[in-house]
Parts: structure tokens; sequence; C-alpha cells
């Protein structure tokens, strides 16, 4: 199904995610595989967290009814990949744990494009919709403001890939 047009930008981002999940899973390099994920963490996870969490969730929750069990997910994944980015920066992440990540980032992804993003879809109505769209857009606009470097270098690879 075609992703809604509120949902794009995160969805786009969400190319750039699997990308560096597929590097990070298949790393033999620690100090390689920490730049990776640390440099996407940086210029481009850090924001897209951001803005699930304070713009698409509390937009969903004010106009729909919330996939409730799926949100709790989300916030317990998105802690446990900000505090694995923590422990990356500080060294005190062997390679083990680091393809860790990538697997978990990869699943993550996986559940908000497959669950969590077609029951928010579902749950709101074309004016629902309307409302999400501009103020994510703000947001990613807020977000370049930011410091974000959009694509982290790698806006043409994402765009290619499918999902
Ligand atoms: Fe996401």
């Amino acid at each position: 199904m075609k992703r809604t047009p509120a949902l794009q930008p995160l969805s786009r981002e969400h190319l750039t995610a699997l990308l560096v999940a597929r590097d990070l899973k298949a790393a033999d390099d620690l100090d390689a595989a920490a730049a990776r994920f640390l440099t996407f963490w940086d210029e481009d996870g850090k924001y897209h967290f951001r803005i699930e969490e304070e713009v698409l969730l509390p937009g969903w929750a004010a106009d729909g009814e919330l996939d409730r069990e799926g949100v709790a997910r989300l916030a317990a994944e998105h802690l446990t990949i900000r505090s694995e980015a923590l422990r990356l920066r500080a060294g005190r992440l062997s390679l083990t744990q680091v393809r860790a990540l990538g697997e978990l980032l990869h699943d993550h992804v996986r559940f908000e494009e497959r669950v969590l993003f077609p029951a928010a879809e579902a749950a709101l109505d074309e004016e629902s919709l309307a409302r999400l769209e501009a103020a994510i857009e703000a947001a990613e606009v807020e977000a370049e403001r930011d410091g974000r470097c959009s694509g982290s270098g790698l806006a043409g690879e994402g765009r290619r890939g499918g999902s």
C-alpha cells in the first residue's frame, strides 16, 4: 500500500536507517561500524526519533485511536536505541553488540513500516492526516535548521531501495 503523504518523509528516512542497519549487522570492524552508526544518529536518526515522538504520536493521539501496544513498543525500542547510542559513543559496545544494534534497528523500522504506520493511517481521517502532514513537514524543516544533514550523504542510495 502506498504510504500516506503525511508519513512519507519518515518512511524515506527509514530507507536510510535500513541501510545503516544492514551495514551494522554485517560489520567486522568495530570502529568503522561505530562511526557509521554515530554519523547516522547525529545527522539524521535522533531528529527522526524526535519527530515520531513529539509530532507523530501526539498528533495521532489527538485525532484518532492510538495503537497503544504499538506505541509502547516504539517507546521501548527508541529508549534502547538511544541508550545503545550513548554506550557506543563511550566505547562500551562490542562488535557483537553493535551487530545486535543493527538487528534491533532493522526490526524496529520494519515494525513501524508494517504495523505502526498502517495503524496510524487506518485510525486517522483525511483531515487529520492533512494536519499531521503539515506538522511533520514543519518539524522536518525545523530539524534541518537545527543542523540535521538530511540523508547523511545517503539520500540517493536510500531512495533507490524499496521497503
Ligand atoms: Fe521511525
